[in-house]
């Protein structure tokens, strides 16, 4: 089989970080005898200096036509001043809405070799974590009615969500519930957002429908307090475009980094798009600092999601497992950032943790 991947590296650690997770799907690739075709779409600033947009039509093209998505990161301090919609970020909504992936599935989970990078007390977290986080990602206050009133003194963003588009989005939430702890949270604020009593509404009508599923409702910000306090309570959690964005980066540090947790976008017409959670962060960009595992299980995610090939994806998963074993660390979860020492870590850059888990993925193949 040959299947066509569209690659978006976008700025900052975005090229570095994709550049890694494309190595490591040729090995995959081999290993599993499937061909794979990239093909780079510009978007973000790196699209802004060469076109004058961050997302030119011929990159959405490109990437509608493909069977899959991975992106890098985009935006950075360059492009700040631009007006909203000329930013990097307006070519990172208009490719998730062009693409139509209105779920966004950002699966929290710990590696038990990382559980020393969790900030929280070590009961909090015994046995291990996994939340799946399911964020609504083409509506909502994201992509409501904005401005600013004549004078510029006053500004307005809009949350507005329709039925059909919370119970898609809750269809694939109570899916995913079933095939996991059939615990399923909506998080809203219920307590003083209309579109939060909808988003209620419309789950309490959908339950009967998933008859095992355990459906509860929690405040947005209980949600965030509850996430440190007892993270093992969750197991899927549906919510909003914005209050996912929030809760999935809080979510991914309780986990012990930012730098480790992938997502997958999906549920369009088209291609799937996948991307690690975390940002540019163009302090660190073309440094070889950088941790490519988000990206790199993003990879997994495009290979069980969109290209269906479960072994090939939850051998990447093996893999990046056994690199974390033999101790390799990026800074990011390396102890030593921590303040710490852990004997038997040892510290890699971006390249050189690329070039174990390819490794790691051919030598489980021999
Ligand atoms: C994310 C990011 C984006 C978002 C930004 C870069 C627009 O924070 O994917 O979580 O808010 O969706
Ligand atoms: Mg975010």
């Amino acid at each position: 089989m040959k299947y066509s991947i569209a690659t978006i590296p976008g700025d900052g650690i975005g090229p570095d970080v994709v550049k890694v997770a494309v190595e490591v799907l040729e090995a995959i690739a081999r290993r599993f005898s499937f061909e794979l075709a990239f093909a780079e779409a510009p978007m973000g600033g790196a699209a802004i200096d060469r076109f004058g947009e961050p997302l030119p039509a011929s990159s959405l093209a490109l990437c509608k036509k493909s069977d899959a998505v991975l992106l890098g990161a985009v935006g950075g301090p360059k492009w700040d001043d631009l007006p909203g919609s000329k930013r990097p970020e307006a070519g990172l909504l208009a490719i998730r809405s062009g693409l139509g992936v209105f779920a966004n599935l950002r699966p929290a989970i710990m590696f038990p070799q990382l559980a020393g990078a969790c900030p929280l007390k070590p009961h909090l977290v015994e046995g291990g974590l996994d939340i799946l986080v399911v964020r609504e990602l083409t509506g909502g206050i994201y992509f409501g009615d904005r401005g600013r009133s004549p004078d510029g003194l006053s500004a307005w963003d809009t949350e507005r969500y329709s039925v059909p588009e919370i119970e898609r989005l809750l269809v694939v939430a109570f899916d995913a519930a079933m095939e996991r702890k059939k615990r399923l949270c909506v998080v809203d604020k219920a307590n003083i957002l209309e579109s939060s009593r909808l988003w209620r509404e419309t789950a309490m009508a959908m339950a009967p429908r998933w008859p095992g599923i355990e459906l509860s409702f929690m405040y947005v910000d209980n949600a965030a307090m509850q996430l440190v306090k007892n993270p093992r309570q969750f197991d899927v959690v549906a919510t909003s475009n914005m209050f996912g964005d929030i809760l999935s980066d809080e979510a991914s540090m309780v986990t012990g980094s930012i730098g480790m947790l992938a997502s997958a976008s999906i549920g369009g017409p088209h291609a799937g798009l996948y991307e690690p959670i975390h940002g540019s962060a163009p302090d660190i960009a073309g440094q070889d600092v950088a941790n490519p595992l988000a990206t790199i299980l993003s990879a997994a995610l495009l290979l069980r999601h969109s290209l269906k090939l479960e072994p090939a994806a939850k051998a990447i998963e093996d893999a990046v497992s056994a690199v974390l074993d033999s101790g390799l660390r990026c800074a990011d979860i390396a102890s030593k950032t921590r303040g710490g020492d852990t004997p038997g870590e040892k510290p890699v850059g971006t390249v050189a943790m690329g070039a174990a888990v390819v490794r790691a993925v051919e030598e489980a193949g021999k």
